[in-house]
């Protein structure tokens, strides 16, 4: 029986809960696949922080190294400080692992409201392609002067020609691949100086290997208002480390809840593990309460099992999670205006992954 190891990282707050029920839907698809899925557990977490001084053991990235790959729930919680515990944990891994494209689809799924409109376009269907390993996210720079009218902080953003090229070399096959090649470059080449102007010089170079695939440029100012007016005009959208950030979670707010966005950080030459992860992150406000929306988490995992090759069974989560949210009096959470549990909302994907049967 094939059989692949995965590395679970819960992680902090809402990132434990709705981890519980994209194990059990994975559990159920692959017995209904007939593949096995060997779940190694790591607790790391502000908890492992507070006793241990550590986000996570000092071979924590070795210890992560063999696996098929890794799904993260959420990473912070109030106590630490949240640079500390993200470049504790979730980039140093996204980094080490060389996990370069930030995949992350915006779709706008049966049963959802989006918020702005009423009737709002049921086209939304796009793809983020973030830069996942430099840019914007750096702890280059200090700060000086500190408590003095001359104090200041800099923050210094580096883009490679490596990096850069190879996110938009990767954005431009995958919307070749996607058979709507329409590719949009988040920009703000008239404000930033250096390194806007240099992402267009890139995108503009490497267009020229890609004449079948139709481009544009957007300054990422006007780019978030098209977002929220017209988000139907979008297939594939690629952008840098921060912009991809902020796309990602706005384009989900336009469907309604950020509760759905999943993610997939990969390694596209599969050298290293690549992870897995909702979106959103620990959500403290709810945080034990049993209400989180578990589908970013669940949709995170289907990404899982089509990146281990694994695409009927990963559709197949797809299909359970849309059949829910398109059936009448379905147990939503409260972020999609219903009052159901995280576990009764994953326990209807589960049932509604068995009752369609597998091969
Ligand atoms: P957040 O995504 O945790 O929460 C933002 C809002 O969305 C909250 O009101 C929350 O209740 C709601 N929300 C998020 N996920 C939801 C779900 N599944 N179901 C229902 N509602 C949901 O963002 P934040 O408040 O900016 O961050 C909280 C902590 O999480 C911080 O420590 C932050 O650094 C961290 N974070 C981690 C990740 C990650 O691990 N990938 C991502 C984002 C934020
Ligand atoms: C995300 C998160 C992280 C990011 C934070 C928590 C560092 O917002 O995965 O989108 O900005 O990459
Ligand atoms: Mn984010």
């Amino acid at each position: 029986m094939r059989s692949y190891e995965i590395a679970v990282v819960p992680g902090d707050g809402i990132g434990t809960e709705v981890m519980t029920e994209a194990l059990r839907v994975l559990d159920r698809v692959s017995s209904e696949f007939g593949f096995g899925l060997k779940f190694r557990h790591f607790d790391w977490s502000c908890e492992t922080y507070r006793k241990t001084g550590r986000m996570m053991p000092e071979d924590g990235i070795d210890r992560l190294r063999d696996h098929d790959s890794i799904l993260l729930g959420a990473v912070g919680f109030p106590g630490v400080p949240d640079h500390i515990s993200l470049w504790g944990l979730l980039i140093p891994i996204r980094r080490e692992f060389d996990q370069y494209v930030s995949l992350r689809p915006v779709r706008l799924l049966p049963g959802l409201t989006p918020p702005l409109r009423d009737g709002a376009s049921a086209d939304v269907d796009f793809w983020v392609v973030r830069e996942n390993t430099e840019g914007e996210y750096s702890q280059v720079g200090g700060r000086q002067g500190t408590g003095t009218d001359q104090e200041m902080v800099v923050q210094v953003a580096t883009f490679t020609r490596r990096a850069t090229d190879r996110i938009l070399r990767y954005a431009f096959d995958f919307s070749r691949g996607l058979g709507r090649p329409n590719l949009t470059l988040a920009t703000k080449s008239n404000g930033i100086y250096h390194s806007m102007p240099y992402w267009d010089e890139r995108f503009a170079e490497i267009s020229a290997e890609y004449p079948d695939v139709a481009t544009s440029q957007e300054h990422i100012d006007i780019l978030c208002a098209k977002f929220v007016l017209q988000p139907e005009r979008f297939d594939v959208v690629v952008g840098s480390n921060l912009f991809g950030d902020i796309l990602s979670d706005l384009g989900p707010g336009v469907t309604g809840t950020i509760g759905v966005a999943p993610s997939a950080n990969i390694n596209p030459e599969r050298v290293h593990p690549s992870m897995f992860e909702p979106v959103h992150g620990s959500a403290p406000d709810i945080a034990g309460q049993g209400i989180a929306n578990p589908i970013g988490q669940i949709w995170s995992a289907a990404m899982l099992l089509d990146h281990l090759g694994e695409e009927e069974a990963g559709a197949h989560v797809m299909r359970a999670i849309e059949t829910v949210l398109g059936s009448a009096g379905a147990p939503l959470t409260p972020d999609l205006g219903g009052r159901a549990a995280t576990g009764e909302l994953g326990s209807a994907i589960v049932n509604a992954i068995g009752e369609r049967g597998g091969r």
